[in-house]
C-alpha cells in the first residue's frame, strides 16, 4: 500500500491526539451553561443521544449501500440519507463535545470517565481520517479503508455515549 494512503489515518490520529491533550492540559471553567436555555447535562444527554440514534441509521444505511442487509435492495435515497444523518450527527454532537472539552476536559476520575474521554477523542480523529478517506480519488487505497474508518467513527460514537447519557438514563 503507498504512503500516501496513510496520510488520513495520520492526520486523524494527530486530531485525536492534539483533543486529547488540550483536554488533559488546560484548566478548564466553572461550568458553562449551553445556550443558556437547559442545565448542560439535560441539554447534552438529549443532544448526545439524538447523534447516537444518527449513528444507528448511518449504520443501517451504509450496511444497505455494501449489500449488508439480507438481500434487500437499497432504495435510491439511501446515500443520500447516509451523507445527511452523519452531517446531522456530527454537527449534533459539537456543542456537546466543546463543553466537555472546554468546561470538563480529559478526565481519568474512573474507568468509565476514562473511557468516555478517550471514546470523544477518537470519534473525532476517526472523523477527520473518514473525511479525507471518502475525498481520496477511488482506487487509491484498499477497499476497506472508507467501512473501517465508519465502523471507528460509529464505535467511537457509541462507547462515547453509552458511558455518559446511557449511564446517566440507567444511573
Ligand atoms: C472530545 C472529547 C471528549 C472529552 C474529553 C469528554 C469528557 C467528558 C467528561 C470528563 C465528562 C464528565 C463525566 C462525568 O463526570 O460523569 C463528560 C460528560 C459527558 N459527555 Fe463528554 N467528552 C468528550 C466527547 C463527548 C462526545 C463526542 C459526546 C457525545 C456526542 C459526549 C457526551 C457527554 C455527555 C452526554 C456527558 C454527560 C453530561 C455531563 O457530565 O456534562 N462527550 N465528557
Amino acid at each position: 500500500m503507498r504512503a500516501v494512503a496513510w496520510l488520513p489515518v495520520a492526520a486523524g490520529t494527530g486530531v485525536a491526539v492534539a483533543l486529547g491533550v488540550y483536554g488533559r492540559f488546560h484548566e478548564p471553567p466553572a461550568t458553562v451553561d449551553l445556550a443558556g436555555l437547559l442545565p448542560p447535562l439535560t441539554a447534552k444527554v438529549w443532544l448526545a443521544t439524538v447523534a447516537v440514534l444518527l449513528a444507528v441509521l448511518q449504520l443501517l444505511s451504509a450496511l444497505a449501500i455494501y449489500g449488508r442487509l439480507g438481500g434487500l435492495d437499497a432504495p435510491p435515497w439511501t446515500a443520500a440519507a447516509h451523507r445527511w444523518s452523519g452531517r446531522l450527527a456530527f454537527v449534533l454532537s459539537l456543542p456537546v463535545a466543546v463543553h466537555c472539552l472546554y468546561a470538563l476536559g480529559l478526565r481519568a476520575d474512573d474507568s468509565r470517565v476514562l473511557v468516555h474521554s478517550l471514546c470523544g477523542c477518537l470519534f473525532y480523529g476517526a472523523f477527520v481520517t473518514k473525511m479525507l478517506t471518502l475525498g481520496r480519488p477511488a482506487g487509491d487505497g484498499p477497499g476497506w479503508a472508507l467501512p473501517a474508518a465508519g465502523g471507528v467513527v460509529f464505535t467511537a460514537l457509541t462507547g462515547a455515549w453509552l458511558t455518559s447519557a446511557w449511564w446517566f438514563f440507567t444511573r
